[in-house]
């Protein structure tokens, strides 16, 4: 079955048609990030309308470089949940009305179970069940992927995702916007050990995190070296952060797979991109004998492939939608 597939949720239009889920024919990725330069973040109206005025030509692209007639789709699918409400609302718009114009079903997608999604397109061989870290600007996430269709959360941040952190964090440092992959490459030349940061704990809740002290801790330590006049360790500010974001997230993924039993881990969104993060992971699955699923960096990130891959098990689920089908800013996964 092919599957036009629309992805709109934050600063990334993209769209792509996919083959049974995990075969990707084309894919079609307008970033939006450097728009958003100047004002150091996503402005989300400037997004939706970036989205309208991009959205019909990157769909129109995905299905010619897909080799592909508007006619032999079989289904569009489309995320709808969590994300900046108005950018979710075009791309919800617009695949309705192309699913109402080609007479073909609806799907609408749970944007973190795409990012999931992206290690089937990476793996053929990984199947549910398995324990999924998703950590991408917006959410960070354990979750108990029961099934394609069945999940449940296990662990969740209490504030901001890590990506959030990054990226305030990275601005603070004077690195441009989006500064997680910039931080990433800055903290490659500092001492992790150098600034103390916090690593904080949610009471009785072991497998939820915390980023927002981490975020303000970066700040503080950017003044203090101010006001004291002494030169700001730039480089190992941020391998620090770095440092202790894994150290927030890697015991608790470990523990929660160990509990559940799984000896399977999937990781996905943008932040699945760091370095530190990805070599943390790798040596304690190695360590602890777990099989460790990340996928390449072009995957880690927002894409449309990933929405039609889990468009494709709703679909097979009986998940579709209607004309009814709106857009949702949050969402259990
Ligand atoms: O999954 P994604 O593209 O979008 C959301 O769904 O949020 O994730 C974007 C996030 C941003 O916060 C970005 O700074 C972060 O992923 N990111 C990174 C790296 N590359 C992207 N964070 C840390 N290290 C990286 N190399």
């Amino acid at each position: 079955m092919l599957i036009l597939s629309i992805e709109s949720s934050c600063d990334e239009t993209a769209a792509a048609v996919t083959r049974n889920g995990r075969e990707t024919l084309s894919e079609e990725i307008f970033s939006q990030a450097d728009k958003f330069e100047l004002y150091g973040g996503v402005v989300p109206e400037i997004a939706s309308r970036n989205h309208l005025d991009a959205i019909a030509r990157l769909a129109d692209a995905a299905v010619k470089n897909a080799g592909i007639s508007k006619k032999d789709i079989g289904a569009v699918a489309v995320t709808y949940a969590p994300g900046l409400i108005g950018a979710l609302l075009v791309g919800l718009g617009f695949a309705k009305g192309l699913s109402l114009a080609l007479g073909v079903p609806l799907i609408p997608v749970h944007h973190l179970r795409g990012h999931i999604a992206s290690n089937y397109i990476a793996f053929p061989e990984l199947a549910p069940p398995f324990l999924a870290l998703v950590v991408s600007g917006g959410n960070s996430v354990i979750a108990d992927v029961r099934s394609y269709t069945d999940m449940r959360v296990v662990g969740a941040t209490r504030d901001d995702a890590a990506g959030e952190c990054f990226d305030k964090a990275a601005r603070a440092l004077g690195l441009p916007y989006p500064g997680g992959a910039k931080l990433d490459e800055l903290a490659r030349t500092g001492d992790a050990g150098k600034y103390k940061l916090t690593r904080p704990v949610v009471a009785g809740s072991p497998y939820d995190m915390s980023f927002s002290g981490l975020k303000t801790a970066v700040v503080n330590a950017i003044h203090n070296s101010g006001q004291r006049g002494e030169e700001l360790d730039r480089a190992s500010l941020a391998a620090s952060l770095v440092a202790a974001a894994s150290d927030i997230l890697v015991p608790r993924v470990m523990a929660a797979a160990a509990e559940l039993g799984y000896d399977k881990i999937a990781v996905a969104g943008g932040v699945a991109a760091n370095s530190r993060i990805r070599a943390d992971l790798k040596s304690a699955a190695e360590a602890a004998g777990k099989t460790l699923f990340i996928p390449p960096l072009r995957l880690c990130g927002d894409n449309a492939a990933m929405i039609g891959c889990q468009g494709y098990y709703e679909y097979l689920a009986g998940n579709t939608g209607s004309m009814e089908t709106n857009g949702y800013a949050s969402m259990e996964i």
